[in-house]
């Protein structure tokens, strides 16, 4: 589709009408680089966990997060170029679930791209989920930008086919958080290949936005807040201007830049997680940069969730949060430390302050 420039302040304020009648869970992202060129905007939305009860009856929250997402995400303007869901529709992976969150997905208007997470993964190995949304892992070009879907949620074959005797039994060990029988998240060799030879053809001035649902970084393993060859899939982004990794399964705010490499979450419209270092039985990895949200209320419907504003501009993400019972927040990129800051939290030098509230 192709219409005229539209600023960012013009985006914003439409939105932003919208975020006034309360917290939401969506993300909305937009690509600007100045000059003629047109920027590109896409809503996602990610980690919906819409889980099955008996018969017709879905758990509310989980329905009611999902429905609220797509129908604003229906409501903006500009309306976006496409609609992303970042993985994790299904708690468990059944056809019940996944039927269940694509007939919401279905109230899309516009293009709609997917990313598999491991609650969608586990019970079948994605056979189910890909009838309905397609292939696992794929690129497109548009208004150009290169994108790129990964599915980073596999892992040993030893694991995945010889260890369970059932399906059911497997997705049970992957759903669990914090679950010793589960086993390290990757992208996987064959994946590499393709995304080496799918980029081999990219020149390096494009700004490069992959979407997985791990992150494509290390941060808390007993959690499988990590991908185990994280390093291998930097090194094939390490040759762009700019790259930017956008993902989900964390359920809470992230930011980190690794060299030419953005890093950000986007928030669930289900649940958030607490913050890893809270569990202070393990080392954590969460990347230094990366600064806690203050948590009025875990147990709040909608805490941690609400609107996450994107810009991506000459690689460089920004994001605005709009969370509910927690005061707005900014991260940006400084150009003078070479690094993501949160303003309200950070000194000018970079530095972490000391967090109180979570
Ligand atoms: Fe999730
Ligand atoms: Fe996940």
């Amino acid at each position: 589709m192709s219409r005229g420039k539209v600023s960012r302040r013009d985006f914003l304020r439409g939105a932003g009408a919208l975020a006034a009648a309360g917290t939401l869970p969506i993300s909305m992202v937009e690509l600007t680089f100045g000059g003629d060129k047109e920027s590109v905007h896409f809503a996602y939305i990610s980690d919906s966990h819409i889980q099955h009860i008996e018969k017709a009856k879905f758990v509310r929250n989980w329905d009611r997060g999902l429905i609220r997402a797509v129908a604003e995400a229906n409501l903006l303007q500009p309306k976006p170029d496409f609609v992303m869901f970042g993985g994790d529709l299904a708690q468990l992976g059944t056809k019940e679930e996944l039927d269940h969150g694509a007939e919401m997905l279905a109230k899309v208007s516009g293009d709609l791209h997917c990313v598999m997470g491991e609650h969608d993964y586990y019970l079948d190995l994605g056979e189910y989920w890909s009838e309905l949304f397609g292939p696992h892992y794929y690129s497109w070009n548009q208004k150009g930008v290169h994108f790129v879907v990964l599915n980073s949620i596999l892992t040993y074959d030893e694991w995945t086919y010889d260890r369970w005797d059932s399906g059911v039994r497997r997705m049970a060990e992957m759903a669990g958080l914090d679950n010793p029988n589960g086993s390290p998240f990757m992208v996987g060799e064959k994946q590499r290949k393709w995304l080496a030879n799918d980029l081999k053809g990219v020149d390096p001035k494009t700004p490069v936005v992959v979407f997985s649902h791990s992150p494509i970084q290390k941060i808390f393993k007993n959690w499988n807040f990590w991908t185990e060859d994280a390093e291998e899939v930097q090194k094939l982004l390490q040759p762009f201007d700019t790259a930017s990794v956008i993902y989900g399964h964390v359920h809470q705010i992230q930011y980190n830049q690794i060299g030419n490499i953005s890093f950000n979450s986007v928030m669930a419209t289900a649940w958030p997680w607490p913050y890893p270092r809270s569990y202070a039985q393990a080392e954590s990895h969460m990347p230094k940069l990366t600064v806690p949200m203050n948590r009025a209320d875990p147990f709040h419907e909608r805490d941690a969730t609400g609107w996450q504003w994107i810009d991506v501009a000459s690689g460089r993400v920004s994001m605005s949060y709009s969370l509910s019972n927690n005061t707005d927040r900014v991260v940006a990129f400084n150009p003078e430390t070479g690094r993501p800051e949160d303003k309200a939290f950070q000194s000018k030098a970079g530095r972490i302050a000391p967090q109180t509230h979570y």
